[in-house]
């Protein structure tokens, strides 16, 4: 699943997870089919630097899927308009012990209000509450608010390489991030 550019972090466990928190005007909700242009349709606001995305393509690698789980993919929703997203994930099928967190993104008028950190935190306790035990996503080292966002849910970065960890070098000077 990773791409080339990608970076990694996990969380080492599903323990200690804040409880969601929904701003006031919006709501959580979860898959339905009906959704699936709009979600769709989200995307392409939530990564302009992607956009567009192939409704086909972007069915065949989500709910066309066997470990596509409706329960497990929240939107936060405000006036009958989908505004930020996330979703559990397995990369195999049969995998019970790590989960991926998915596609992370809020349209850009709706950012800085609790809700990517809402759907962030939905998805762990779907992960939780499904018995898996840990989690890890790929970013980029360009998604600085993201990775903070991930740093204060518990996520930590993951070096492979020496890359890597040069890489993660710079993003946690550029954030001022230090374990404490
Ligand atoms: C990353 C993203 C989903 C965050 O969503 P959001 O709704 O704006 O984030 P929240 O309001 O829930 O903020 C949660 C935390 O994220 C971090 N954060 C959010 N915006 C930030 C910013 N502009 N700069 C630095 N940190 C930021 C903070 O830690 C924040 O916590 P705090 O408010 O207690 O400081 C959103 O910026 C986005 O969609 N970006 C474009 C798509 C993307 O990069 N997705 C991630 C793919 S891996």
């Amino acid at each position: 699943m990773g791409q080339p550019e990608d970076i990694r972090m996990d969380r080492p466990h599903l323990n200690d997870l804040p409880g969601p928190v929904i701003p006031e005007g919006y709501e959580l909700l979860t898959y339905r089919p009906e959704l699936f242009e709009e979600w769709v349709g989200l995307l392409d606001r939530a990564f302009p630097e992607i956009a567009p995305f192939d409704p086909g393509s972007w069915a065949a690698q989500t709910v066309e899927r066997p470990q596509f789980r409706p329960e497990g993919t929240f939107f936060a929703r405000r006036d009958g308009r989908l505004v930020a997203t996330a979703f559990a994930w397995l990369d195999d099928p049969d995998e019970t012990e790590l989960g991926r967190v998915h596609w992370v993104g809020a349209e850009e008028g709706h950012r800085g209000k609790g809700l990517g950190r809402l759907v962030t935190v939905a998805t762990l306790h779907h992960m939780a509450g499904r018995g898996l035990r840990r989690a890890m996503l790929d970013t980029q080292r360009y998604r600085l608010p993201a990775i903070k966002l991930y740093l204060s849910l518990g996520f930590r970065p993951t070096s492979g390489s020496d890359d890597d960890r040069a890489v993660w070098a710079e993003v946690l000077g550029e954030l001022g991030w230090t374990e404490n």
